[in-house]
């Protein structure tokens, strides 16, 4: 049912982890199914420099935080929000069109990560003004 890159993510995952000093952690959750995911961010001038994920998770879940890890390694915050569950699915070369919510799970993890730090960074400026 699964592509041979989704199978490859699934088996082989970048990224898997935590990163113990992390400037943002993100977390998500899937209702339906109670899958979890748990990201977390090394952020320098605005640039996602390390990201690593734990995800309880179905294989479409593990394969679409794996590849999102690499998307987003190395991209400004602005253009890691712009990535969305559709582009990491894309990036997978697709998933089978029940597993396409799994594809969210990763998306929303990293995007509430983001905006966790704009909003720790916010209250930083704010209180050293
Ligand atoms: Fe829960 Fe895939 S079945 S994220």
């Amino acid at each position: 049912m699964y592509n041979e890159k989704v199978m490859e993510h699934f088996t082989n995952p970048r990224n898997v982890g935590e990163i113990k000093d992390a400037d943002a952690v993100g977390e998500s959750g899937n209702f339906k199914c109670g899958d979890t995911m748990t990201v977390y961010l090394k952020v320098k001038d605005d640039v996602i420099t390390d990201i690593k994920f734990k995800t309880f998770g179905c294989g479409a879940a593990i394969a679409c935080s794996s590849v999102l890890t690499e998307m987003a390694k190395g991209k400004t915050l602005d253009e890691a929000l712009a990535i969305t569950n559709k582009d990491v699915a894309e990036q997978l070369g697709g998933l089978p069109p029940i597993k396409m919510h799994c594809s969210n799970l990763s998306a929303e993890a990293l995007h509430d990560a983001i905006n966790k730090y704009r909003q720790k960074s916010l209250a930083q400026q704010e209180q050293s003004r």
